[in-house]
């Protein structure tokens, strides 16, 4: 990050909600309850949270003051419109389609572009993302360059398509069984990597070779723009808006998980330039989610929305965004502990195999370092692994990724440096004692998204290798035992 111009966090705090921790007793117990999956513990019993920075943000003044003009009518609220400006003023799509949040709007694009059978390439999977598109009948394909799963390659932007998979894909399967291409700014679980414009741009002049519309997964699109800002050259002269605008000129239709870049408890939307589109959009969004004026939303949070937006483009805002990130990150790169490179912009994640190599991957070590890091800290983290890659759909086996990843992610406006060099620091005891964290089992899997709501408890030791045995008995009370 540029170095002349601090990272300092562009407002102050008026208002606080106290934390707590818990013993490692009470953590122990509370994990067990939780089986051993940080989505199933109750939040009073976290210390801090990283397990998402989705709908987690604090609000703004001007957000919370925006909550008391609800205009909480049925039809055509007042803040819808607000809401539609805001989106078209800095996003640039014309039509807007409201929807309760990101998956909403991915369920009604998937319903509506996706005829069974056919095929939609992308930068990388998100869980939410590939199932609406396999529950309308298609086939994700991961088009996203190679060095996005190899968390060691250092290249700038890692969230960037593959051309030459894209072009084979087509050629396999002709371009007219490939409904769109989604393209995510930044990629959630390559560990939140953003895409360059000038790949935007090679991969728009490709695709309209073939009329092959993109749609955008927005949802972090503001922190994607930071980067090329950053680290794409030509781009340093322009301000965040200005580059989200360019980015979302160069795509066809976005759906938007509001819940992250905009700043939000609850929201998203579906926004495209086709007219037709629009209209089926429009229709449909009444059967799932509500009236095309409020989409599942309230009058209330639409204006939060249409606040935070205009907040979240600001550069001010991100460069203290990603700011903070990056220096987490960079306290856990210098203590040597093994995360995701280079540090991306909502998160740092930490490899998984390389901290816990004692463990395969059929023991689930993502989910078994997220246990442990509640266990021993009360820091609430994600599993990025084999657990969120579910089932392959034809054969019924795991999908094994080679990112097995534990999520740190970042509340925006959230949490102060103290906090960050506390986790960091409970982050490198783990990794000192990281012989005696044990691998898990599943013992509950629920069908759809299962890392949700999947069940696990400790592996037996045997058939864990044994090279670190020893070491471990004095652990063994302390970690999952
Ligand atoms: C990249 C990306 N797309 C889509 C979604 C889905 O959004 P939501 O959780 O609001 O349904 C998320 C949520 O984490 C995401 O990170």
């Amino acid at each position: 990050m540029d170095r002349k111009k601090p990272w300092a966090e562009p407002y102050k705090i008026k208002m606080v909600e106290p934390v707590k921790m818990t013993s490692w007793q009470e953590r122990k117990q509370f994990l067990k309850e939780a089986g051993y999956n940080t989505f199933l513990l109750r939040s009073k019993d976290v210390y801090i949270d990283l397990l998402t920075d989705s709908g987690t943000s604090a609000m703004s003044d001007r957000q919370w003051a925006g909550i008391m003009m609800g205009d909480e009518a049925y039809a055509g609220s007042e803040n819808f419109y607000h809401m539609e400006e805001a989106i078209q003023k800095f996003y640039g799509y014309k039509y807007v389609i409201p929807t309760h949040q990101g998956r909403g709007a991915e369920h009604l694009i998937s319903q509506i572009m996706i005829p069974e059978g056919d095929f939609i390439p992308g930068n990388m999977y998100f869980t939410t993302t590939r199932l609406h598109q396999e529950l309308a009948g298609g086939t994700f394909v991961d088009v996203i360059v190679d060095e996005a799963h190899d968390s060691e390659s250092e290249i700038r932007f890692k969230g960037n398509i593959d051309l030459q998979k894209l072009q084979d894909l087509i050629d396999r399967v002709g371009a007219d069984r490939i409904p769109y291409v989604c393209m995510a700014t930044t990629v959630n679980m390559a560990g939140g990597q953003p895409i360059s414009l000038k790949n935007l741009r090679e991969v728009r002049e490709l695709t309209q070779k073939y009329q092959i519309p993109i749609v955008h997964d927005m949802t972090r699109v503001a922190e994607n723009a930071f980067m090329i800002q950053q680290f794409e050259e030509g781009y340093q002269e322009y301000s965040c808006a200005e580059i989200v605008k360019m980015i979302c000129d160069l795509t066809d239709s976005a759906t938007m998980s509001s819940k992250k870049d905009a700043l939000v408890s609850i929201g998203g939307f579906m926004a495209t330039n086709d007219p037709v589109i629009f209209e089926e959009a429009r229709n449909l969004v009444v059967v799932y989610e509500g009236l095309h004026t409020y989409g599942g939303m309230a009058g209330r949070d639409m204006e939060a929305l249409a606040i935070g937006i205009t907040e979240s483009v600001s550069d001010d805002h991100i460069r203290a965004r990603v700011g903070q990130v990056h220096y987490f990150g960079q306290r856990l790169k210098e203590a040597g502990i093994p995360i995701v490179e280079p540090i991306g912009t909502h998160g740092v994640f930490l490899d998984a195999k390389k901290f816990l190599p004692h463990l395969t991957q059929d023991q689930f070590p993502a989910q078994a370092l997220a246990a442990a890091i509640y266990l021993e800290s009360g820091v609430r983290t994600m599993e990025r692994g084999v657990v969120s890659a579910g089932r392959n759909k034809e054969t019924g086996k795991h999908n094994y990724p080679r990112l097995e990843l534990v999520r740190l992610t970042i509340p925006r406006r959230v949490y102060t440096q103290a906090h960050m060099d506390v986790i960091a620091e409970s982050v490198e005891y783990v990794y000192a004692n990281r012989d005696a964290v044990r691998g898990l089992e599943m013992t509950y899997e629920p069908k759809y998204l299962r890392f949700f709501q999947a069940r696990f408890e400790p592996c037996p030791f045997v058939g864990e290798k044994t090279r670190m045995k020893k070491k471990r008995l004095n652990w063994r009370s302390r970690m999952l035992a």
